[in-house]
């Protein structure tokens, strides 16, 4: 087990300037921006933003699962240099077969209700490892017990109704490892759970990811949830990122406002998140209206302290402010001080 180093090696996943949009004409709705972000084999990064920052169609865009009327309208989207956007759906349904696993927040509405989960775990096995019948459910059960699931043998026979939403959870996790994919993504994997039981799902996906030497982009609304996990944290507000760096200077010397506002309301596991983000006054503004300046610049008590003007009349760019620490903000960060 070993931990990455994000800045020597040659990134797994590299998105560049990926932009995702919803509708047409006026009504579009512009959910991802132009993202930039790169995952090393083997590294967690955390992906964290309040709800609508477009962390999900992010998350979608890079399995190209967005349906319509959404489209990927700009960018790149590389996977261990192959083009993600230019696959065939054959090269696509293999890609995503093998390389790549996706769990979202609802095990529950994952699962066949109809079907023993010991099938639903054997069922890639089989077909993409041309395992026996008995090879595959043989396989199922060890990946169920590697899960932490208590007497394998006998809960594979059980359907999804008969599981707690934890043990659902686990189920999904040894779906999405069963062919030990090289990239795995979890959109809010806990926000449904029950708290006691969310810090032992998030232990399992880190502990396996690192086992298998599996990449994880975890999307989270929580500060607390990618302190415990991840070697890299981004934070994305408005469709785009706007800082992102390694976990400890993330947590310790956030320099965005966003993110030093995120992180003042940073909870304990299992707070409302309503509650927590009333720290920030305001919300996300309408994606369907670009806006000339900074897509915080209306929240963000900086630009007010320091009156920036430049904030409300161009973009800042995401640049490196330090090794592997990236930043979008025009005030520079040591003059970011204490305050938002
Ligand atoms: N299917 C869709 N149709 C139209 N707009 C969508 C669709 N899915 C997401 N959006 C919009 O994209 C934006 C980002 O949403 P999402 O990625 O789900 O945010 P997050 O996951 O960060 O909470 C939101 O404004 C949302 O309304
Ligand atoms: S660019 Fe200006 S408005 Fe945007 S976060 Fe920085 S200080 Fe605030
Ligand atoms: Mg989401």
């Amino acid at each position: 087990m070993t931990t990455p180093s994000p800045l020597h090696d040659a990134p797994l996943l590299d998105i560049r300037d990926l932009r995702t949009q919803f509708g047409f004409g006026p009504a579009t709705v512009n959910a991802v921006q132009g993202v930039d972000l790169r995952i090393a084999p083997g590294e967690i990064v955390g992906l964290v933003g309040e709800s609508g920052s477009g962390k999900s169609v992010l998350a979608l865009s890079i399995m190209r699962l967005i349906q319509k009327p959404g489209r990927i309208a700009g960018g790149k989207i590389l996977f261990d240099g192959r083009d993600v956007l230019a696959m065939s759906a054959r090269d696509l349904g293999r890609w995503r077969g093998r390389d790549i696993g996706i769990i979202f927040q609802q095990p529950q509405g994952c699962l066949n209700p109809v079907r023993r989960i010991g099938w639903q775990v054997a069922e890639p096995l089989r077909q993409q490892e041309r395992l026996s019948r008995k090879g595959a459910w043989d396989g199922a059960v060890a990946l169920l017990r590697s899960v932490g699931i208590p007497a394998p043998e006998q809960k594979a026979l059980a359907y999804p109704h008969q599981l707690s939403g934890g043990q659902a959870q686990r189920v999904m996790i040894a779906i999405a490892l069963a062919l030990r994919p090289r990239l795995l993504i979890a959109d809010e994997p806990t926000t449904a759970l029950d708290v006691t039981i969310q810090a032992q799902i998030l232990e399992l996906l880190r502990d396996s990811c690192r086992h298998a030497g599996t990449s994880l982009l975890l999307v989270t609304h929580d500060l607390g949830v990618v302190a415990r996990l991840a070697d890299r944290v981004a934070v994305m507000y408005a469709g785009r990122i706007v800082e992102d760096g390694p976990v400890a200077t993330m947590l310790d010397h956030p320099a965005h406002p966003y993110a030093r506002g995120l992180l003042r309301a940073a909870p304990r596991l299992g707070q409302s998140v309503g509650e927590r983000l009333q720290d920030i006054p305001g919300g996300i503004p309408d994606l369907s209206r670009p806006t000339a300046g900074c897509a915080f610049a209306p929240r963000c008590g900086r630009r007010a302290s320091l009156a920036l003007a430049r904030c409300r009349e161009e973009m800042p760019p995401l640049d490196p402010v330090a090794p592997g620490h990236r930043l979008r903000c025009w005030a520079a960060p040591d003059a970011t001080g204490d305050g938002p």
